[in-house]
């Protein structure tokens, strides 16, 4: 993390605990952050650093946050440099726990934890998977990756919002695949990264959040409820059992639109004469369709992408007013795919159409950017 911070320019000041020397050494976090490292407040104190380095600071991060530490941050406590750093700082604060399941579980650190999020803090949901020991479960340090990335989303957004807390959101992401034989499918490009940036920020602002995942090679993001489905009915029905109770549905999945009549359960073999079997298809059901005309919980806001080129009979946004129309969503986000790919690019572009006539351009930026765009135009919608 510290790399990847340095390595984007950011002028980063390393403030270990006593506890986190024991794991790695100050010379090492001197060497790579390129400044003199402490973990009292009695070093260079000509400098005031237990007051300076968090008035400085554009940005907190705590990474990875024992129980102990949040604990102490929740009640003032403040008996060394990071502690004092975290009652000077008037910048936003991240949190990113570490620890066994039992420990995340307590209540007093699931009360800790409330307080610190109470008080504007943004405190990560742990990652599932490999603990210390031999145990697997909740508690486990996110991806130093993930973790860069919701640092970067905070610094760039200068705060921490937490406008979608108590508020259960679905997203679906990546694309379906239509088997024609066991080893043989229909499939598209789409790499689900817009669907996981959404899930990201969405657990950002503090929603619950279910990532409904078809075929995406990406990591999970920590504190997501992950469903995993390959084809689009498989999909249908996954995101119509999460839909109902959400708040907010996102379709940002690119679920196939037809898939084979048969799915031969044998490999399909060439013919000896050279010819190629038809493939006879069928049209798969509108999940965003259904969606919004069921309406699964009163008030639930439902969003649509489509991903447009124009064409004789309309510009982009002409066609994508009409898509909004037949598709009766809230929301709809516009790709203008004429110029070149989306699919799989970290960078995109877009505009968000209102079903109440609204047009909300969005700068090319990253999806992660773009995400938090979707939600500014979700959240003054919820019920
Ligand atoms: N979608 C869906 N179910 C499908 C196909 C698409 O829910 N079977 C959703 C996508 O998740 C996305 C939006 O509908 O939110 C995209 O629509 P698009 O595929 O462009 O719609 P089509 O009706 O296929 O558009 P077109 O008529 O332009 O092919």
């Amino acid at each position: 993390m510290l790399r990847r911070l340095k390595e984007s320019g950011h002028d980063v000041t390393v403030v270990p605990t006593a506890s986190a020397l024991e794991f790695v050494g100050a010379p090492t976090w001197a060497a790579l952050s390129g400044k003199a490292v402490a973990s009292d407040v009695w070093s260079s104190v000509h400098e005031v650093p237990h007051v300076r380095i968090g008035q400085e600071a554009d940005l907190v991060l705590v990474a990875p946050a024992t129980a102990d530490l949040m604990a102490k941050a929740a009640h003032g406590l403040a008996d060394d440099l990071l502690t004092n750093t975290l009652l000077t700082a008037r910048c936003p604060v991240v949190f990113v726990p570490a620890m066994h399941t039992e420990m995340w579980e307590h209540p007093a650190t699931q009360a800790n934890v409330a307080v610190l999020r109470t008080r504007g803090a943004l405190v990560m949901e742990p990652a599932e998977g490999r603990l210390t020991g031999k145990d697997t479960g909740k508690g486990r340090l996110p991806e130093p990756l993930e973790i860069f990335e919701l640092a970067q989303d905070v610094l760039s957004r200068g705060t921490v919002s937490s406008d979608l807390a108590g508020r259960h959101v679905v997203v679906s992401a990546g694309g379906t695949r239509e088997f024609l034989d066991p080893v043989r499918f229909l499939g598209n490009r789409s790499s689900g990264r817009q669907g996981i940036a959404l899930a990201q920020a969405a657990l950002a602002r503090g929603a619950e959040v279910t990532l409904v995942a078809a075929n995406v090679a990406l990591p999970q993001p920590a504190g997501a409820h992950v469903v995993e489905v390959t084809t689009t009915e498989e999909l249908r029905v996954a995101v119509l059992k999460a839909a109902a109770g959400a708040d907010a549905v996102v379709m940002a999945a690119a679920p196939a639109d037809f898939r084979p009549v048969h799915s031969e359960t044998a490999k399909i073999k060439k013919a000896p004469d050279g010819s190629a079997p038809a493939i006879e298809l069928v049209q798969n059901p509108d999940i965003l369709k259904q969606l919004a005309a069921e309406r699964l919980q009163p008030g639930q806001v439902v969003v649509g992408f489509a991903a447009e080129t124009g064409d004789t009979t309309g510009s982009v946004l002409d066609l994508a007013r009409a898509k909004l129309a037949r598709k009766g969503c809230d929301l709809l986000v516009v790709n203008d795919v004429s110029g070149g790919a989306v699919f799989g690019s970290t960078d995109n572009e877009a505009v968000i159409l209102g079903a109440d006539g609204s047009e909300t351009p969005v700068p090319r930026g990253a999806k992660s950017q773009i995400a938090h765009a979707i939600w500014d135009q979700v959240v003054p919608r919820l019920a």
